[in-house]
């Protein structure tokens, strides 16, 4: 039966197999999984490993310095930052349909992880680094398969970045470790590896980030202002002890919607914000959370008083199925 000592052992093997003495990109994104993969393959080939952190502009509050700091400090892995913001924001300008934003934000992780690769093999020339990093490892899980539909008879949900979403001329070999695996055994699994706490416990954050909890087209304008809300609305679940008690709680800005207001003597024309707190095993089926009105109305009050351009915020009350974690 299912135990994460011998997941390791058995991945080991196959990695090792798989990549045997060449070199091999990790993409790092700040969450369990990729975390995960990453500390597997150090432990199968260690110093063959590189691992990227790509700043896409739509991260969260922080994010970029938790990975730069926890991950390392943990691991002592060799970390490679690339901002790309201007990429992947130019990319995506003007783009509204939830299925091309993702493919757009899997091709240009792909495109960043290509030119980054290239970049490493010229700055090591002198080593005796092979002519190509041919390696890119990947934190899919399992449910991530299956709702691309590269399962066996499911359908095709949403393209996640790391499935559906990779473009058909991509050149890397994927190695992913994880590909069988649930949510909680990956965790069981970075656990018994020695990846810390507050990376493994983290709460699931989706590859292609605030681009995919905005509804409508992505801007910077738009980023900041999700940014700001999604902050004020973890800072409050955690301070009121919810945090292993959801799942996750996307934080949604329905960019196009606006809704008349009040405040002071004045009429305001702002947009809401959707809380979509969720509790689940696995995320192939999830319920909404049921928070304490009180913490509700303190994420409320904080959103609508800090955050200029919200003046309204709406709970998401559906269950998956029929509604999805995500909203796109
Ligand atoms: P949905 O919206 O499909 O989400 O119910 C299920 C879980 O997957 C996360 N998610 C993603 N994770 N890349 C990821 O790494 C993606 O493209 C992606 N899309 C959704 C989502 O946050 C939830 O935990």
């Amino acid at each position: 039966d299912w135990n994460p000592g011998s997941i390791i052992e058995e991945q080991v093997a196959r990695i090792r197999e798989q990549i045997g003495g060449d070199e091999v990109i990790c993409g790092l994104s700040g969450g369990v999984d990729s975390a995960v993969a990453a500390a597997l393959v150090q432990r199968a080939v260690g110093e063959q490993l590189t691992c990227v952190f790509v700043d896409h502009g739509l991260l969260r509050k922080d994010e970029r310095r938790q990975v730069e700091e926890d991950f390392v400090a943990a691991t002592g892995v060799r970390l490679v930052t690339v901002d790309a913001r201007e990429q992947f924001l130019g990319h995506l300008e003007g783009v509204t349909d939830p299925e091309e934003k993702r493919k757009i934000i899997g091709r240009e992780f792909i495109r960043v992880f290509e030119s980054t690769a290239a970049r490493l093999v010229e700055e090591s020339r002198t080593d005796d680094i092979p002519g190509e990093i041919k390696f890119l490892v990947q934190g899919t899980l399992y449910p991530d398969v299956v709702e691309s539909g590269g399962g066996t008879g499911t359908a095709n949900i949403k393209s996640h970045h790391n499935v559906g979403g990779l473009p058909e001329d991509m050149k890397f070999e994927l190695v992913e470790p994880l590909r069988a695996l649930f949510k909680d055994e990956v965790r069981a699994v970075g656990r018994e590896l020695g990846v810390p706490e507050v990376i493994v416990s983290r709460q699931p954050f989706p590859g292609p980030g605030l681009g995919i909890r905005i509804i409508g087209a992505v801007n910077e304008e738009r980023l900041a202002i999700l940014r700001e809300a999604d902050a004020i609305a973890r800072e409050e679940l955690t301070a009121a002890g919810l945090d292993s008690e959801i799942w996750q709680c996307p934080v949604v800005l329905l960019a196009d919607v606006r809704s008349v207001g009040v405040q002071g003597d004045g009429r305001t024309y702002g947009h809401p914000i959707v809380l979509r707190p969720v509790s689940s095993e696995d995320a192939m089926t999830a319920d909404w959370s049921r928070i304490p009105y009180d913490v509700l109305a303190k994420i409320s009050n904080r959103i609508t008083n800090e955050v200029e351009e919200v003046n309204r915020v709406v709970l998401d009350v559906t269950s998956k199925p029929p509604g999805t974690i995500e909203w796109e």
